[in-house]
This record gives structure tokens, sequence and C-alpha cells, in this order.
């Protein structure tokens, strides 16, 4: 056999059916053997190679294109005459089993190397020439072409001679290959994919941000506002760690969805909460005093209880007492309305430095007003506290709980429970609002409440309030505040300066006794209002010039007819009629009760929207006059086949009802004497079967609005005497007090001596 010239194929495996070209002299030589050579060893198997062209190429050498044709070992190896390295070798064509033997691992190759190739993207082309070759032998050999095949696994292909074997083999390096591709696309995948998302959605905050800015809203995140915001508002630390896990949650959700939105609402409010802000608290009694003086007239009373207050707690302060947790009361101010209790509240918060917050309770039915929704509520909000602090701006403001006797209590849950913890001192230093579930210190608050009456303030509450009452300004005490207070402040309103209208004493004390009829002073500012309103009007209009005295006449002109009637001595005429006194909503008032007879069976008629307990002591009175006829000089047979009526107005029954009790005892004794009432006394009592009066409540403000009405006299029950003490001295001066023990007395007081004839 021939011996073949060797070329040395450096780190590349070629095999049968591969075409090569290789930069080498062959002379002209038609067969060669390529042998894989690697660190200048060669491999004992090569290929034998067809010469299929033959290049002469530009200055240095040849390059021949070969074919490889099939396998053969080597043998010894010698120079022939020219130097040229021949050497021996043993064909190794491949011995194709008969196909069965190979079939399923043929299309098992096919199957792996189509997935390669698909996962690298071949057009089609490289498949079609695996298609192509037939022969299990060569079907293994085109591992051979694989990129990914490193020189060791090619040249164990190559030295692998029987068929069989070496198609396992080429699978099992195939495979090898798949998977890790597989692996390798997986990674890539994945990456991409965060890659994308993440491009994805910096592209979009961009975007966001450029909106952002081009709305004028500022540079930085939302949630880095939020988070310097939390940092600056001095949180104790409890919320200071729930507003950071909320806005946890809120970047990780992003700022666009419905959630975080509400996260915003809630964090906004919690940072509405003034948690680090607090006003100077100056417990200064001397200058509260002089501040409390400033802004009211009278009320010295309750001016003087205030500046106590205020100076036991400092004194507490001082002496590093603390609160005392038992004591804690909550300063309440009772009265009819416009005598000052709210604007007395603001004057406490300016003398105290603090701010003021009015929290009106008239109407509140549902606890979670005090108190908030829970955050699971759609459209929660926090309760009225802490809007209170919110407005205030400070922990330690001024609140006051207006109108605490109109709060009520349903299904919703009782707002006066809520308001106990809150006002309780042992409790509020850690008040829980539902929306913001934080706790909240309210012990700093000042709490102030305001009622009309006590007697509808929930009892719980009305236990722990230490209460000052406001009872009505006598006539000349109004003419005092118009006088200071609503004279220069109206004069101001209307465009006017104080030396270009005056007013005499005499004249408010027109308006005050004529126009007005109140405990208070609003309608008599109203009044007044008007008043200097019609005479800015003639000054602008240049009917008159600057200065104007106002007289009474120029009232009258003013304000038109008088709109109060003393109407007691016109009412009074006739028997029947006496004049009572009570306390209704709006503080003291006259009454008068009527009693008329009509044919009946002796019976007792009652109209007018009496309570239960005003008609018992109609049936109370019309018992004792029955039973006491003779002595009160009544005719056996007065009521003989009639009935007797009785009638208290609407508008103006008293909230205490039993202290009508003598004067309807009295009506009904006018009317069966005959005997009128005397026009000019007032009275009020509650009455027992046996005749003894019993004393009542409010005597003062009965006493202001007997004043009022014209009364001159007033029937006082025994064990009210000491009340007297309250009645203001100037007001003592024009009335005179009855005191009486019993019924009788009362009647020798009040009835006329003379019988008026009825008419039929
Ligand atoms: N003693 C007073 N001195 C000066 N001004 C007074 C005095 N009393 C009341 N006023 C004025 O009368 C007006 C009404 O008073 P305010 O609103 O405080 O009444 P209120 O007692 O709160 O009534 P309500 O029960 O209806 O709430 C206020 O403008 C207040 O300044
Ligand atoms: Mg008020």
């Amino acid at each position: 056999m021939t011996r073949l010239r060797i070329i040395a194929m450096d780190d590349a495996v070629v095999f049968p059916g591969m075409p090569v070209t290789v930069t080498a002299d062959v002379g002209d030589d038609e067969r060669v053997l390529l042998v894989p050579r690697q660190n200048k060893v060669y491999a004992t198997v090569g290929v034998v190679a067809e010469v299929s062209e033959r290049v002469r190429m530009a200055g240095r050498g040849f390059a021949v294109t070969l074919m490889g044709v099939h396998r053969a070992t080597l043998g010894g190896a010698a120079e022939d005459k020219d130097g040229v390295l021949r050497v021996d070798y043993e064909a190794r064509p491949d011995q194709n089993p008969p196909a069965i033997q190979t079939r399923d691992l043929e299309r098992e190759y096919r199957a792996v190397v189509d997935e390669i190739l698909e996962m690298r993207g071949d057009d089609g082309r490289i498949k079609a020439f695996v298609r192509s070759i037939a022969g299990a032998g060569a079907l293994a050999d085109t591992a051979g072409y694989s990129p990914d095949l490193n020189f060791n696994q090619k040249l164990q292909i190559l030295e692998t001679f029987d068929v069989v074997e070496r198609l396992k083999l080429s699978l099992q390096f195939q495979r090898d290959r798949l998977a890790e591709l597989q692996v390798r696309k997986r990674i890539r995948d994945d990456v991409e994919d965060g890659a994308q998302k993440q491009q994805r959605e910096y592209f979009l905050r961009k975007q966001m941000d450029a909106i952002r800015k081009e709305l004028g809203e500022t540079d930085g995140s939302v949630a880095d506002e939020y988070c310097q915001k939390i940092a600056a508002a001095g949180m104790p630390d409890a919320v200071r760690q729930q507003a950071e896990r909320e806005l946890e949650r809120f970047e990780r959700m992003g700022d666009s969805n419905a959630e975080s939105s509400m996260i915003r609402t809630y964090l906004d409010w919690l940072l509405a909460v003034p948690w680090s802000k607090r006003s100077e608290d100056r417990l200064d009694p001397v200058h509260a005093a002089g501040v409390l003086d400033a802004d009211h007239e009278g009320l010295e009373d309750v001016k003087r209880r205030i500046t106590e207050y205020l100076a036991v707690r400092k004194l507490r302060a001082e002496r590093g007492l603390a609160e005392n947790r038992k004591s804690g009361v909550i300063l309440t101010l009772i009265g009819p309305p416009g005598t000052g209790k709210t604007s007395i509240g603001e004057s406490i918060a300016r003398a105290t430095g603090r701010q003021f917050v009015r929290m009106s309770l008239g109407g509140v039915r549902d606890e979670a007003e005090i108190r908030g929704h829970r955050r699971t509520y759609i459209g929660a909000l926090p309760g009225r506290l802490v809007r209170a602090l919110r407005d205030a701006g400070t922990m330690n403001p001024v609140i006051m709980l207006d109108e605490v006797d109109k709060i009520g209590a349903d299904w919703r849950g009782d707002p006066s429970a809520a308001l106990l913890e809150v006002l309780d001192p042992a409790q509020n230093h850690a008040f829980r609002d539902h929306y913001l579930d934080v706790e909240l210190d309210l012990s700093q608050v000042l709490f102030v409440a305001t009622a009309n009456v006590a007697d509808t303030i929930p009892p719980a509450l009305f236990d722990r309030m230490e209460v000052i009452r406001f009872d009505g300004y006598t006539t000349e005490e109004k003419v005092a505040i118009a006088r200071r207070h609503l004279w220069p402040r109206q004069v101001e309103r209307n465009g006017l300066r104080l030396d270009e209208v005056t007013a005499t004493d005499a004249t408010l004390r027109l308006v005050v006794a004529d126009y007005t009829r109140e405990a208070g002073v609003r309608q008599l500012e109203r009044e007044l209002g008007k008043l200097l309103r019609k005479t800015a009007t003639r000054i602008a209009s240049g009917d008159t010039q600057a200065p104007v005295s106002i007289d009474d006449a120029a009232v009258r002109d003013a304000l038109g007819r008088p709109k109060v009637f003393h109407e007691a001595a016109v009412r009074t005429a006739v028997p029947g009629v006496a004049t009572g006194l009570a306390v209704t909503g709006v503080g003291g008032d006259v009454l008068f009760v009527e009693a008329a007879d009509m044919p009946g069976n002796g019976g007792l008629v009652l109209t007018g929207q009496l309570g239960d307990v005003m008609k018992e002591s109609a049936r109370i009175a019309l018992t004792y006059v029955k039973s006491h006829s003779s002595e009160l000089g009544i005719d056996d047979h007065a009521l003989d086949g009639r009935d007797v009526h009785v009638h208290v107005p609407a508008g103006a029954i008293p909230k205490d009802g039993p202290s009508a009790g003598i004067t309807m005892v009295t009506a009904i004794a006018s009317l069966l004497t005959r005997r009128p009432v005397k026009s000019s006394i007032g009275m009020t009592g509650e009455v027992t079967l046996q005749g003894r009066v019993l004393p009542i409540g409010g005597l003062k403000q009965k006493v202001l609005a007997a004043h009022a009405a014209g009364l001159t006299e007033v029937v006082v029950p025994e064990r009210n005497e000491a009340d007297l003490d309250d009645v203001p001295a100037d007001v003592r001066e024009h009335m005179r007090f009855h005191i009486v023990g019993t019924v009788d007395q009362v009647l020798a007081l009040a009835l006329e001596s003379r019988e008026l004839a009825v008419a039929a």
C-alpha cells in the first residue's frame, strides 16, 4: 500500500464527508491524510481526504480544498526522498450495521439536533443538510460541525470506529449541549425579562416625574416627601413607627392605585396632628384676670372662678404636683343663649396664651363623630377631636365643647361615652381615634364645655363638670355691656367712628327694655346694629351731619314700635290669670297661667303643651282649691255642673314643671273667688296637697325675668330665700320679695281684695 502525505490539523478535527480548505503544498498527490494535532502531538486516527482543488496563492504557497473520505489508523512514518513526511495507514471506512439497530438512536439524534438548531435560530439550511445525511456513521459525524463541542470531544468521536457506539457518543454530547443551551436560554430570558421590566418602570417613572414637574408639583418623589415630613413631625416613637410602616406599604405599592391614595390620606392626617407643637402656657392669674376683664363686662363671679381655676393649676405646676387625675374637672359654662359663654371661652384661650377651637356638639348622635371611623370604612375620616387639634395647630389648645346638652345617643353608639374618655384625665393621655389608630395625648388640652341647660347633659358627664352658671344680665348690666362692647363694635362695623355717634345710657336702656326680651345680649346687639346702620345711611346720604346724637325719638324711628309689651297689667286685669316665673331653654321668662270655667260636671281640662308633671300640678292645684273653698270664701256650689279649664301658653313651658304649682292654684282661686291677681306680682313655687310651698331652681333667672317684664314683687318659697343673695343688688333694690311657706300666704298676697263680676 502507498504511504500518504500527512497534513497536521492543529486544534481541529476533520471528519469523512467534510470539506476543508488548507494552505499547504500537496504536490501532485491525489490523496492525503489529515491528522488532528494538539500541542504538537498527533492523534492516532486521521481521515483520508481527496484533493478536489488546488490554488496557487499570490506570493506564498498553495491552498487546497480537500474532502474527507474515510477514517484511517496511522502506521509508521518516514520521509521520502523530497523530505515529505508520509505515513502508513490502515483504512477504517464505516461498517454501518443494519438500519434496525440504529433507527431509534438516529431518530433521537435528529430530534435533539433539530431542537438545538431551533434554539440557535437556524434558518433551515443546516436542518436540511442534516436531514440529507444518510447512514448512521455519517450522521454521528455531523457532530463534528458543532461549534460547541471541543477538540477532545470531536477527537473522541473520530476515534470511535463502531458506528453504534459513535452514534451513542454523539447523541450524548448533543444532549448535554442542548441542556446547556436550554439553561442558558432560561437564564437569558429571566435576565431579559427583569431588565425589560426595570426599563419599562424606569421610563414610566421618568415620564411621571416629568408630568409632575409640568404640573408644578414638587421635585422629589412623593415617598421622599413623606419621609421628610415624618422625620420632621416630632411624633412619639410608636406613632412614627406606624407612619413608617404605612409609608413602606405605600412605596411598595407605587402611587397610582386606589389603596395607595388611601394610605396617602391616612399619612396626611397623621401629619396634620401637631405632635410636637405647643403654645407656651401662661398660667398667670393676674394677667388672666386682666384679659377677662377687658373682654367682658360684669360676670364677676364667672371671672373669679376662672381665675381661681388657673391659679390652682399654676400652683400645682410650680410645686411639681402632677395633674390630679381624680380631681380633673371640666369647666362647664351653663346659661341662656347670648350670655357670653362662647366668648368667655375665647378669652380663656387668650388669657392663657393658647389656641382656641370650638367644637359644636349640637346634634351629634354618633360616637364616630367624636372618635372617627375605622379605616376599613369607605371614606373613613378621623373624629372631631383630631380635627380640632389640626385646626388648633398645637397639642395644648383650649377646646370648647359647645352645646354638650344637645348631644344625643342612638343605635350608632353613645357619643358621650367617647367624650367621657376624652374628658377623663386618667384616660385622655392615651386617647385612641378609630381612624388614626394611634395614641393621642389629650392631657394638655384645656377643655371647656358649654350648655344652655344642665338637665339634658348626660349624668356621667355632668358628674365630672365644674359648673359655672351664667344667669343672664340685668337691664343695667346690659346697658353697661352695650356701652363698653356692643356699641363700639357695631359703630365700627357700620363704618362709623365713636366720635360721630353718641347715645345716652337712657337711650340704651330704652333699646334694652322695649326692643329686647332675652337673658343675653344677642338681640340687643342686633338692634344696636340696625340702629347704627340707619344712622350710617343717613350720614352717608347727606340727611344729617356727624356728629349725631341718638335720642329716644331716633330709636323709635329706626326700630319701629316697641317689640316688648309689659302685658302683666293687661292680662291680669280679669280674675283667673296669674303671672308665673319660669326658666325655659332661653333663660328666665314670665308666663301667664289662665283658668276659666264652663258647663260640665266638676272636671278639669288642660290645654297648652303641658308635660305630665305640669298636668299633675294642675290637678293638685284644683284639689287644693276645692278642699279649701270655705276658707277662701268660695261658694260651695261654685263648681256644680261646671268644668275648670287651665291653659298655659305654649312657648313658655318651664323646664322645671312643678314650679308653676302655686301659680296654678292662684289662677284657679282667682277664678272662683272672682278676685283678680295683683298685676305687679310674679310667683314661683311647687305646691303640695297640704298647701305647703316647696323650693324651686333658677331663682336668679326668674327674678331677672320678672324685673325685665316690669314686675315689682316676687313670691319666693321659704327655702329659696338664700338664693336671693345671687340676685344683683340693683335688681334687688327695685323688687319686693315675699317669702312664703304655705299657699294661703300666697293667696293672701296675690289676690286683690275686691271682687269683680265675671262677664257672662
Ligand atoms: N359680659 C359680656 N361682656 C361683653 N360682651 C358680652 C358679654 N356677654 C355676652 N357678650 C357678647 O354677646 C355675644 C354673644 O355671646 P356668646 O356667643 O358668647 O353667647 P353664648 O353664651 O355662647 O350663647 P349660646 O348659648 O347661644 O351659644 C358675643 O358677641 C359676646 O361678645
Ligand atoms: Mg355659644
